[in-house]
């Protein structure tokens, strides 16, 4: 019989096996005809332009790939993607956001996911300072739907507004334009600090020739009206004419070369190897998402040489062992680390231990690792009695006030009040990963079924039509279908509560960059506001 590490590590695997086929089908919307059809226009698939555009032999941090996937907006007929490539690149060195639309996905139009995804790319480059790359081929807003995506605050707007705040800070906004850009959509080259136009491929227009003409009558070409001639020779609007794309990423990259050097807000020390390999993470990560771990078998595979200097490591053992603290470097950065133990019921000794923490970090201005896996704080009188309302409140209080950038990495069940403790997307992480284990939701499918079934039941009580044995057991399994469908890393990586699904091997060196993107602004003091311990 196969021993449970080799039986995790066969389910992990597998699992990750989904999530590369998911990956494939949103990284090639169309398939070969799509490529083709690309090829005749003179333009590359949309990766292999950024791929172009960052440092020879570096990685692109894609984020978010699979958002949109299976959304089933009735307007938008199938899609695997949002039709918007995000991610995180160095470019002479320096880290860029870079937002680039694939035109493979209805001419690069932005539908609600779209607009979500755009403005997640741009808060994350405000909040850590990158400068960012607009790679602009798209037809604008989705009209179908542009009731929810034009007049909002978070719309189809804010990337411009947020474009012109970037650029004041002196964050530069940089666009090439290899395709359409209309209507709204030309303001992404208009609104660029600099902007590069390709000849016979870009067009930037506030109308399109259909519009001109029924407007004004006017017949003209979209090339005469506002190709890459017109407005880098006559409007001014565009700052500079390349011939191909080639030519025009070379020109972004020549504009980003004279860029000061990104320093990092923290002592690095030498990078060293982690003591275990990844292999280590899927052995011991149970299959079963709701059994315990022992994360102290997980973090030799993450530090460097595998050190983990513990913090209160004897405290209330078994209550206060279910989170795990301490510090750790991760390529040569300290990283605090609050970690689920355990089954990871949060007790107030693990909630008091987690808030002492999340101080000490941040008055050391060293940025926090949340490693999650945990269902809830712990319910009952007991509890209740002994304070652990106020201590996890304590707990959320320290997570919301802490000015240090921090990050969520969820590793299994992610429930309730524990998510706001261990730092969910409500509580402004600088990045959140899940992994294929990640079951984020207010209450585990079980738990849900279970809350809903009772009131179910009273329902049809009190209707004098109560449930049969059988509707019992179909009612509840339809909520734990629904509710851990729900919590699922692909569901909530299409609605983008995630900034990236991650595979387990992943893990360290999307950490790193994400510290060390975290960590090139200055971090402010710390203020805590009313603690009540
Ligand atoms: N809203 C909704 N759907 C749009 C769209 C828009 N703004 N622009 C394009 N599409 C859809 C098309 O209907 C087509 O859908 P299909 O695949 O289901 O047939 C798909 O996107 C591809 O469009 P297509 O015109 O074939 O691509 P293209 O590469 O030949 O041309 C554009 C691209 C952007 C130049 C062209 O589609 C266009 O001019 N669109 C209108 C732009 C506009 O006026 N936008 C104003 C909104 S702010």
């Amino acid at each position: 019989m196969a021993d449970a590490k080799s039986v995790n590590k066969t389910h992990w695997e597998a699992e990750e096996d989904k999530l590369g086929e998911r990956m494939a089908l949103a990284m090639n919307p169309g398939g070969e005809k799509a490529v083709e059809r690309l090829a005749k226009q003179g333009k590359l698939p949309v990766r292999q332009l950024v791929d172009k555009l960052v440092d020879p032999g570096t990685a692109f941090f894609e984020l978010s790939t699979i958002a949109g996937f299976g959304m089933g907006y009735p307007e938008v007929d199938d899609v695997p993607c949002a039709g918007l490539v995000t991610g995180i690149g160095k470019v002479h060195g320096n880290w860029v956001m870079i937002v680039a639309n694939d035109p493979r996905v209805k001419a690069g139009t932005y539908f609600p996911i779209t607009v979500k995804k755009h403005l997640r790319a741009q808060a994350i480059a405000e909040r850590c300072g990158l400068n960012c790359v607009y790679i602009a081929d798209s037809g604008g807003a989705f009209l179908p739907m542009q009731a929810d995506v034009f007049p909002g605050e978070d719309h189809f707007g804010a990337m411009f507004y947020n474009m012109a705040r970037m650029s004041a800070m002196g964050l530069k906004q940089i666009t090439l334009s290899t395709g359409g850009n209309t209507a709204g959509g030309a303001y992404i080259v208009f609104m660029a600090c600099q902007s590069v136009m390709i000849d016979k491929l870009a067009y930037s227009f506030l109308g399109g020739p259909p519009l001109v003409k029924a407007a004004t009558g006017e017949v003209i070409s979209a090339e005469d009206l506002g190709g890459a001639k017109v407005h880098t020779g006559i409007s001014g609007g565009a700052d500079h004419f390349c011939k191909n794309q080639d030519e025009a990423v070379a020109r972004i990259r020549a504009i980003l070369s004279m860029e000061k050097p990104q320093a990092l807000q923290l002592q690095r020390f030498p990078e060293q190897e982690p003591a275990a390999p990844a292999s280590a993470i899927y052995e011991n990560l149970p299959a079963n998402i709701h059994q315990g771990i022992n994360i102290r078998n997980i973090l030799p595979a993450l530090a460097d040489a595998g050190e983990f200097v513990e913090y209160k490591k004897e405290y209330a053992r078994g209550r206060g062992d279910n989170i795990v603290a301490g510090k750790m470097l991760l390529k040569g950065m300290p990283v605090g680390i609050i970690a689920s133990n355990g089954a990871g019921i949060l007790f107030l000794e693990a909630a008091r231990k987690a808030t002492e923490w999340i101080i000490r970090c941040s008055q050391e201005k060293v940025p926090l690792l949340f490693l999650q896996n945990s269902p809830g704080f712990m319910v009952g009188s007991a509890s209740e009695h002994a304070g652990i309302g106020k201590y996890g409140a304590d707990m959320v209080r320290s997570v919301s006030c802490s000015q240090v950038p921090r990050i969520q990495m969820v590793i299994g069940p992610d429930n309730g009040a524990a998510n706001y403790g261990m730092c969910g997307r409500a509580y402004r992480p600088h990045f959140l990963f899940h992994t294929m284990r990640s079951r984020t939701s207010v209450m585990s499918g079980r738990s849900a079924a279970e809350v809903l079934f009772s009131i179910e039941e009273r329902k049809r009580e009190a209707r004098k039509n109560p449930m049969t044995e059988e509707d019992k057991q179909a009612f509840r399994n339809r909520m734990m279908e629904k509710y851990d469908g729900e919590a699922h890393p692909f569901y909530t990586g299409a609605r983008l509560l995630n900034d990236q699904v991650l595979t387990f091997s992943q893990m360290r060196d999307w950490l790193a960059m994400a510290f060390e993107v975290s960590m090139l602004n200055p971090v402010a003091d710390p203020n805590f506001g009313n603690l009540r311990f």
